[in-house]
């Protein structure tokens, strides 16, 4: 049975189970324009033209050039397309990324988003916590909550966080989804990945084709992912995609490309089935 019909509810939403990441919209590093604006609109555009009702975004992808994008390609958006963005990072002048942890900074993050997406309302908002912070995460959760009562967002999800800052959330509020690294060359958040799992909390996890900030790609370039592929008659992005789909049934994808061509790869990913052998051969 081919996963790409499910839907999954995401803060009271029916979303599709593949969505799209806008990290790999702007310039290189995240950084600046794209390399062909056109070609970023036809891809947002051909995404919800598919049946992508899931995106997720950030201010700091840019700055500010995925939102732009995001809204010069969809706005009126669809009654049926969730915005996903998040809050806690900024970005220094050559592009470093900063933290922007203080609650302040979570609110004029959240009311930048909603200036550039032309939003009223952002449907979800993950908190997006630095390792580092030494910022007291229920602080962080309190702002959040606070915004969510005034109506500046839907729900609240969460991304970089720990199985406890999980578990201490869900005793304040609730959590529409969490936002981790989870891949097949990444499995250090099983824990969480579980108890999402078992909480039938949506599981969306970030760089699941390993991203682009490997030289090598961990993901892509597996030998087991490349095997499997090429024996099913696949690309090793829909291995991996389709890996994901299988762990959970609630896991979201929200695959990051600058191509039309992946885009239209990823997007079958829900058609491929995986058999015993493949997933025994993926399964170290
Ligand atoms: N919460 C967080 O802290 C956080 C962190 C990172 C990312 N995210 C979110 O998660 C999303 C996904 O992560 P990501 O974009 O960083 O990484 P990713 O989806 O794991 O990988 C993106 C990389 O894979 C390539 N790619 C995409 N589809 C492909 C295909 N079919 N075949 C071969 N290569 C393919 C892309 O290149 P092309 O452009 O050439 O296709 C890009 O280099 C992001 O877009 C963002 O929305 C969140």
């Amino acid at each position: 049975m081919p996963n790409d019909t499910d839907t999954v509810v995401l803060a009271s939403h029916p979303v599709r189970r593949i969505g799209f990441g806008a990290m790999q919209l702007p310039g290189p590093g995240v950084f600046g324009p794209p390399k062909d604006r056109d070609l970023a609109l036809v891809i947002l555009r051909r995404a919800v033209d598919a049946g992508v009702n899931h995106i997720d975004t950030a201010q700091f992808y840019g700055p500010d050039v995925a939102n732009e994008l995001i809204r010069q390609a969809l706005h009126p958006y669809p009654d049926d397309l969730v915005l996903v963005s998040k809050v806690g990072a900024a970005r220094g002048a050559s592009g470093e990324w900063l933290g922007a942890q203080q609650p302040a900074e979570l609110r004029a993050g959240v009311e930048a988003n909603l200036v550039a997406l032309g939003l009223d309302q952002i449907p979800v908002v993950n908190l997006r916590r630095h390792p580092e912070s030494d910022v007291p995460f229920a602080d962080q959760l309190g702002a959040m909550i606070a915004m969510r009562e005034e109506g500046l967002i839907g729900s609240i999800g969460l991304s970089n966080v720990s199985l406890e800052q999980y578990r201490a959330a869900r005793e304040h509020t609730q959590v529409a989804c969490v936002q981790n690294s989870y891949s097949l060359a990444d499995r250090s958040d099983q824990a969480l990945f579980d108890a999402c799992r078992h909480d039938a909390v949506p599981y969306v996890p970030f760089f699941p084709l390993g991203s682009a900030f490997h030289p090598e790609n961990p993901v892509l370039t597996a030998p087991a992912v490349n095997e499997t592929a090429r024996r099913l008659d696949a690309t090793p992005a829909q291995v991996a995609l389709a890996w994901l789909l299988g762990q959970a049934p609630t896991v979201l994808l929200i695959p990051g490309t600058s191509s039309l061509d992946h885009l239209g790869e990823n997007l079958a990913a829900g058609d491929l089935v995986l058999d015993h052998a493949a997933l025994q051969a993926l399964s170290g």
